[in-house]
């Protein structure tokens, strides 16, 4: 590989007999290019979504680009924790992951709460992918040389706690932007705990975590309107494309970089440029709070209690 801190795609290794599962995977954001670049180097990739047409336009844009490959569908909503379990179930049959890539998130929704009495952002961003990674681990063990990596933002430093009370409570009155960096926080925290548990564990998984800076997905009109396209929402997502740095193909490096790269557990990636808002992809560091281990561990105690499994 060339140095780290000079990551291209071209470092992407070969991935074949290699099988990555992708959350969040809809054409056009991180998901998909991230899992479109694993498919060129001929990983099996596992596209998931909470919408089965939307996974299913992705493997055709997928095909498209790399005929002939690797790719499964299943579907997964995870700001609903009985879909986590049933997509878990239906990847069982998938023998060993050697990466999970928890991508899929939403940024500054209206205050709503899912089936399960959780707040949207956090549900989503954190506590889905804290299930699915718990029921996924055996299939990641069974890789003997797994990663797990979750995509955070530079956002999580606009959080000044992290998100430790009941979270089937409301507590005081809700922000939409203070929300969603907590849960990007929660990634962090997440990852650094995992990293740990793991190693004291002695598994063969790693935990690592990426941000792509600033990169023109749909995320911003998602989040506002619920949708990219039509009216006010597409206006939105047009100022996105010409505001962001990166492209949402570029914004998916220092997840592909976390995924593949010869990095330790706990390497966090984002670009290296201004405000690390676009460039190269390299290891770089979150805030002082993300590492704070007592806060980590209260956020993982909560978490399990939260969705019902413990692991490692
Ligand atoms: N773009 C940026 O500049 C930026 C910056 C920092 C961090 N990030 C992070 O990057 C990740 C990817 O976002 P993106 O920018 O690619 O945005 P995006 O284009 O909106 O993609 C988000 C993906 O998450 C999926 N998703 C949303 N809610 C879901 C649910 N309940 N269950 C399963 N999937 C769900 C979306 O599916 P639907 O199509 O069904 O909604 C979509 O595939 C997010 O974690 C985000 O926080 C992005």
């Amino acid at each position: 590989m060339s140095r780290a801190d000079r990551w291209t795609t071209a470092d992407l290794p070969e991935l074949t007999d290699r099988t990555v599962l992708v959350t969040g995977t809809t054409v056009g954001g991180l998901g998909h290019f991230t899992s479109l670049e694993l498919a060129r180097r001929g990983a099996r990739v596992v596209l998931t979504g909470r919408n089965p047409a939307r996974v299913a336009e992705t493997r055709q844009a997928i095909l498209d680009e790399a005929p002939g490959a690797a790719l499964e569908q299943v579907e997964l909503d995870l700001a609903d924790l009985s879909s986590v379990r049933r997509a878990a179930a239906a990847v069982a049959g998938l023998g060993p992951i050697d990466v999970l890539v928890n991508n899929a998130g939403v940024m500054g929704t209206p205050y709503s709460r899912t089936p399960d009495g959780l707040e949207l952002q956090m549900a989503t961003n954190h506590f889905g992918p804290f299930l699915l990674t718990g029921l996924l681990l055996p299939q990641l063990i069974a890789s003997e040389h797994a990663r797990v990596v979750t995509v955070s933002s530079q956002m999580h430093r606009v959080a000044r706690s992290a998100p430790l009370d009941d979270p089937r409570t409301s507590h005081g009155r809700y922000r939409r932007w203070p929300a969603y960096g907590q849960s990007k926080l929660s990634n962090l925290l997440f990852t650094y705990e995992l990293e740990r548990r793991l190693r004291r564990a002695e598994l063969p998984v790693k935990a690592l975590a990426a941000h792509p800076g600033f990169a023109s997905t749909h995320l911003a009109a998602n989040g506002q309107y619920g949708r990219s396209t039509g009216g006010i929402a597409s206006v939105l997502d047009g100022a996105i494309k010409v505001v962001s740095p990166n492209t949402a193909a570029r914004g998916a490096w220092p997840t592909l970089m976390a995924a593949t790269a010869d990095l330790p557990g706990a390497s966090y990636v984002g670009p290296d440029g201004f405000m690390e808002w676009g460039g190269r992809p390299r290891v770089t560091s979150s805030n002082r709070l993300s590492y704070d281990e007592t806060t980590q561990r209260r956020l993982w105690q909560l978490s399990e209690q939260t969705v019902g499994i413990t692991y490692p």
